[in-house]
């Protein structure tokens, strides 16, 4: 009993150190500029954000008159863990000194408050100092899935946060299910999850202008022993190089299509043991004349454009065998069993070359609209 106990709760700290990215101002201007037009008017909602570690919240503040901003709400979670330690910025009146009770901001106008000249952050900074109506503890723990914070979620029009990964599938459910605009950073890998992946192929979700290959450094809590380096500010920064931006805001780079410059050969381009399809080792390389099913790598859909490719699916596991792909044939699965040593899973696409197994890595399945004969 002591051990499940001991258990359960080392997993529950192993997610929840998963969770403690916190994300730059550099990295949220870089995106967000892209986006500008469509945030007018709009109330936005960063739902895992404490104002006195997020520079979410800081961006949209410091931003609040440039983008047009309707309103700004933040909330903050009661067990962030380096809740008050890291933006001493801001002092908030009504709220414990500490600052770690969870609590909510509405902010709908930012003006000159402190008559410096100027609109920008240090109005924000009066504003919450001074304001008692601006911010409110919440009664619950503020967790993006209790009541109080999905009544916020309906009043918002865009939300926009880097929200705990390990809950990464219920945090999109959510946003589906309230039919929000979002612009959220998440790892790259939750593509491969086949309710995220729906999403894709349904163009209800696509990956933001931030270099999808590259990933992004956080700022990470100051007793990680692991950690990328050390920033001027003397921050530990830890490098993620599977994140990216998720969002269903019109983003450019997919409405446009890709250039294809390559012809179709057999030799070239091997076809799938298990489905009538060829493969392809980088997007670069799609043919500009076939017609066919083509397996290209996950990285595709940061270049996904609709009007130009149709997605059947994701040729692995589950999703695989949904769409059709064969299970192993016996003698393949024991070959890559026992020669080769490695896990065989039946919807996993895969070729013989040379009488050898090659699975390569998570392949979507594709047809590129554009070709007629
Ligand atoms: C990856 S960090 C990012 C923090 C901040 N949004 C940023 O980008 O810097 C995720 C945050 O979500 C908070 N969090 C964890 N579980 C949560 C939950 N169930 N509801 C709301 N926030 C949660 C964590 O405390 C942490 O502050």
């Amino acid at each position: 009993m002591v051990a499940k106990f001991l258990n359960t709760n080392l997993h529950k700290a192993s997610a929840a150190k998963k969770d403690e990215f916190y994300t730059q101002l550099v990295d949220i201007e870089k995106e967000l500029k892209h986006y500008k037009d469509q945030f007018r008017e709009k109330v936005v909602y960063c739902n895992c954000d404490d104002p006195f570690e997020s520079n979410f919240f800081k961006y949209f503040a410091a931003n609040f008159n440039a983008l047009g901003l309707k309103k700004l709400i933040t909330t903050s979670y009661t067990k962030s863990p380096i809740a008050g330690g890291q933006l001493s910025l801001f002092e908030i009146k009504g709220l414990k000194p500490d600052g770690k009770e969870p609590f909510k901001i509405e902010i709908n106008e930012v003006s000159d408050n402190d008559a410096d000249g100027a609109v920008g952050l240090s109005d924000v900074a009066w504003l919450l100092k001074n304001d008692s109506n601006i911010a409110t503890p919440l009664k619950g723990n503020g967790d993006f899935r209790s009541a109080e914070c999905i009544e916020l979620l309906k009043q918002a029009d865009i939300v926009v946060t880097n929200p705990p990964f390990s809950l990464f599938r219920e945090y999109m459910a959510q946003l589906v299910e309230c039919k929000k605009k979002f612009l959220i950073i998440g790892n790259t890998n939750a593509l491969t999850y086949r309710e995220i992946f729906k999403l894709v192929k349904d163009d209800k979700l696509r990956t933001g202008y931030t270099n999808f290959n590259v990933g992004m450094f956080f700022v990470v809590p100051d007793d990680w022993e692991q950690f990328h380096h050390i920033d001027k500010a003397g921050k530990k920064i830890a490098r993620v190089s599977t994140s990216c931006w998720f969002t269903n805001l019109e983003v450019e780079k997919h409405k446009q299509c890709i250039t294809l410059y390559k012809k179709y050969t057999p030799e070239e381009y091997p076809k799938y043991d298990n489905y009538d399809a060829i493969n392809i080792d980088t997007y670069i390389d799609i043919p500009s004349d076939y017609k066919g099913a083509m397996g290209v790598p996950i990285t595709f859909v940061d270049k996904y454009n609709p009007e130009q490719f149709e997605i059947i699916g994701l040729g692995i596991s589950n999703s695989g065998i949904e769409i059709g792909v064969k299970p192993y044939k016996k003698e393949h699965k024991k070959y890559r069993k026992e020669i080769q040593k490695r896990g065989a899973v039946d919807g996993d696409l895969y070729m013989i070359k040379n009488g050898i197994v090659d699975v390569p890595y998570a392949r979507v399945l594709i047809k590129n609209k554009q070709v007629k004969k």
